[in-house]
């Protein structure tokens, strides 16, 4: 599995780069929002330093709407992918942009059938939401299994990216269910670079070579 960034910060995203762990960007226009910044302008921005996908997601709720927004964005680098909302419309967009060689991201996905239409319509990624299933009460984490059985069985290509990424027990799981991605936010990436134990024997291997230094 790889590791996507869910951030339109700058300064996370380039800690993230510096990992050199990160595969690619994904944001939403709550994200975008959130940092106040001209969408098209921070776009331009994160593909300044980052060569692989970065999702860009359409506001229009019609197709029409939807090619035309996702073409501007598509200008932008040839590292945009297209983020379409799962709908009838955006369905209808995905198999426009995919005749147009245009990578697509169907978001909003919280069923396998949901997931086996958006790739059917030809998207390159799927982005299954599993802490926003969590949150109503149902397990975000067997969508993810789900999708996977039924791509494997059928030979699809599209990549199922685990999305709405809450803590890391999600990040293991998403691995183990078969998610080619995990878009996590910048707080996750931190804490799965930790444990306490860790810290705990840095501490020792440092006091131990210490007290070696002094008795020498
Ligand atoms: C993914 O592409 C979405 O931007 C994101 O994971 C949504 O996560 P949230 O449910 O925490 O807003």
């Amino acid at each position: 599995m790889k590791f996507f960034i869910d951030s339109a910060n700058i300064s996370e995203i380039k800690k993230a780069q510096e990992l050199g762990v990160l595969a690619g960007v994904t944001t939403n226009p709550s994200l975008v929002a959130k940092e106040g910044a001209d969408f098209h302008d921070r776009l331009r921005e994160i593909t300044e330093f980052v060569s692989e996908s970065v999702s860009a997601e359409v506001i229009s709720l019609d197709a029409e709407g939807m090619v035309r927004e996702g073409k501007e964005l598509a200008a932008i680098a040839p590292n945009i992918t297209v983020k379409v909302p799962m709908t009838v419309e955006g369905l209808k967009a995905v198999r426009t942009f995919s005749e147009a060689g245009i990578k697509t991201n169907v978001t909003l996905v919280f069923s396998a059938n949901q997931a086996l239409l958006a790739a059917r319509a030809g998207a390159s990624y799927v982005s299954p939401f599993i802490g926003r299933l969590d949150d109503i009460g149902q397990n975000g984490l067997e969508v993810i299994t789900t999708i996977a059985e039924i791509f494997d069985l059928h030979g699809i290509d599209t990549e199922i990216i685990a999305a709405s990424i809450r803590h890391p027990q999600h990040v293991t799981e998403s691995a183990l269910r078969g998610a080619h991605i995990a878009t996590l936010p910048w707080k996750v990436i931190e804490q799965i670079t930790k444990h306490p134990l860790t810290d705990i024997g840095i501490e020792k291997f440092l006091s131990d070579w210490q007290k070696a230094q002094t008795s020498v």
